[in-house]
């Protein structure tokens, strides 16, 4: 999605915000471009595409300058081209970049058109800045404009200003979209996150919904969303830097593919004690909200849904406890039923899914408490959530989230143990699941070795157009990622189906041109889907398995099998999600696809 960063600085800023720029390339965009005071005048360069044709253009157009903005465009309004991307400029006066969508954009867009504005982009954005410039023509101060402006803006938005006749000020507003100060040494910048400015600050000053920052060399002043000036606190990066390069591997993806055993053991640390999970690691209040959970509700989108879906089957079978799960999209918008005693989790990489944060707000005083799981500390789910437990995976990089799932999935089960000795997991059970996960790291490099055979499978899918997987049981979740990840990188057609639903439907598109990917561990369901594979051989459907290594399933003529380590039926959704990541990894490599950065799609998805 729409990426900012802004700087206002003793130094030249151009370079600060072009690899700012570079940094939240991941996010998903179509267009940049980027705006300087230089002297008196806004100089500004906008170009459709990459950021590197931003680059090329500075390079024989540089802007000068030390208070700037600059933006990576994610079209909502308005198509994908030059004409489109921020920042966007009433007159000569001011700039503005934005992120977000302005719900109420039309009729404030007639009335401007009314009163003489002359609009240039088929953009929401516009409006902003000739709001902003109707403002100040009527007098007020570049504060008293923002706070006017916004205040008569609905939807979600993150702002960042300059104005020609303020050169050394940078104003930033937030409502609903996500925006980080970073403080430097005599300078400060705003940014979408904070992984923009790590080579210039670690410092991070988060600003609240509805908050106002006006931000000059020497200090930031930040005003809520009562017009009250407000301190916010300053908190320091933990990640190291190197995080967010991608050292020897050819993209992030495949980086982040190979962090999982490291991050397994990250999502313990901290939380375990003598083989049990420490409750304190999920917030001061969680032993009063443990106590009384009766049920449990989890919302989340994309991969973090699938996460959910299979922690369904962990409280149900292992706890006995109601959990529902539902796309926040969806939940947000149906008038939902809260039982007494119902605990809502919500999961996300980000923080800052737009659906997700809204269903969080929609039920917050109907749920008993939230719980957050989330892997970017300081993000607005996890400050506006009752409890909350990080899953501690790094930043992850490439669009398709990998590391971010199986780390919520150690972290949703770290969840199950907790709540589960209040409802009948005995202590004895519950180190011998804490011990499974301690293995964990040492299990999925066992499964990460598997790479050369994973990468001569994926041969098999790179002139297809469609491919289906299956699965059963907790397992049936992990076909969906699986697909999920074939889709989002490669571009061909795959789907995830539940074994069992084979005849009722899918079964029909089997033939020798539809590859079918099975996840088959060694459990009570492995009959089962048995029988579903021979379905399908005898369609003539190609299977490609990944089976528990005990078991009775080989390579033959149409099935290619590669077997797995042995591991513990809980840990199974866990293990049988990495092969499918690789698969799915050199199927885009194969088809020369852009693996981190998939066409359309986004990292953080901060609209709805
Ligand atoms: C986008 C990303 C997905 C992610 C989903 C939810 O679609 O491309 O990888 O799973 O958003 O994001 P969240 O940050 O809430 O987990």
């Amino acid at each position: 999605m729409c990426g900012i960063v802004g700087a206002v600085a003793a130094r030249p800023v151009a370079e600060i915000l072009l690899e700012g720029l570079r940094r939240l390339e991941y996010r998903g965009y179509d267009s940049a471009g980027m705006a300087l005071i230089d002297g008196k005048d806004i100089h500004r360069l906008r170009r459709a595409g990459k950021v590197s044709a931003l680059a090329d253009a500075l390079s024989t157009e540089p802007l000068r300058g030390h208070t700037g903005i600059a933006h990576t465009r994610w079209a909502t309004h308005g198509k994908p081209n030059e004409v489109n991307a921020h920042p966007h400029m009433s007159g000569e006066q001011l700039a503005v970049v934005h992120n977000g969508i302005i719900e109420n954009y039309e009729p404030i867009k007639v009335q401007l058109i009314e009163q003489g504005y002359v609009f240039t982009s088929e953009t929401d954005t516009e409006v902003v800045a000739h709001l902003l410039d109707q403002a100040i023509q009527s007098g007020m101060s570049l504060k008293q404009a923002v706070q006017n402006t916004v205040s008569q803006l609905e939807g979600a938005f993150a702002l960042g200003v300059i104005h020609k006749d303020f050169p050394d000020l940078l104003v930033a507003a937030r409502k609903g979209s996500p925006l980080v100060i970073g403080v430097g040494m005599g300078e400060y910048f705003i940014a979408s996150d904070q992984l923009a400015l790590l080579p210039v600050t670690d410092r991070f000053m988060f600003l609240e919904d509805g908050d106002i920052a006006l931000l000059t060399q020497d200090q930031v002043e930040v005003m809520d969303k009562s017009g009250q000036d407000v301190q916010r606190s300053i908190s320091v990066y933990e990640h190291g830097i190197s995080a967010v390069d991608k050292g020897e591997f050819k993209h992030f993806m495949l980086k982040e593919i190979y962090e999982q055993p490291d991050v397994m053991a990250q999502v313990l640390e901290g939380r375990i004690a003598s083989g049990h999970v420490l409750e304190q690691a999920f917030g001061v209040d969680a032993k009063r909200v443990f106590d009384q959970v009766k049920q449990v509700q989890i919302v989340a989108c994309g991969t973090s849904y699938h996460a959910g879906m299979v922690a369904k089957y962990w409280f149900e079978e292992l706890i006995g406890l109601p959990c529902m799960v539902e796309v926040a999209s969806e939940f947000r918008y149906r008038s939902v039923v809260i039982r007494e005693g119902t605990l809502l989790i919500t999961l996300s990489q980000s923080g800052e899914t737009a659906d997700t944060l809204a269903a969080l707000r929609d039920v917050k005083s109907q749920i008993l408490a939230s719980l957050s799981i989330c892997n970017v500390p300081g993000s607005s789910l996890v400050r506006e959530s009752d409890l909350c437990l990080m899953t501690n995976a790094g930043p992850e990089i490439g669009v398709a989230s990998t590391k971010a799932f199986t780390s919520q999935l150690v972290a949703l089960l770290l969840t199950c143990l907790v709540i589960g000795r209040r409802h009948g997991l005995s202590s004895e059970q519950e180190k011998q699941i804490v011990t499974d996960l301690q293995n964990l790291p040492t299990l999925t490099r066992a499964i990460l070795d598997l790479d050369e055979p994973v990468k001569a499978m994926a041969e098999a899918f790179a002139e297809k157009h469609h491919a289906l997987f299956l699965g059963r049981g907790a397992l049936y979740p992990i076909a969906l990622e699986g697909a999920l990840k074939l889709k989002e990188i490669s571009y061909i057609h795959a789907e995830g189906y539940p074994a069992g639903e084979l005849k009722h439907g899918p079964l029909a598109l089997v033939d020798k041109d539809m590859p079918v990917v099975t996840v088959a561990p060694n459990n009570e369901m492995l009959d089962k889907l048995k029988a579903n594979l021979q379905e399908v051989r005898a369609r003539g459907g190609e299977l490609f398995v990944f089976a528990g290594c005990e078991q009775t399933l080989k390579s033959e003529e149409g099935m290619q099998v590669i077997a797995l380590p042995a591991c513990s039926k809980l840990m199974e959704p866990i293990v049988y999600t990495l092969p499918l990541q690789l698969l799915s990894y050199h199927v885009a490599v194969l088809k020369g696809t852009d693996v981190d950065q998939p066409r359309n799609l986004a990292k953080s998805v901060t609209v709805e």
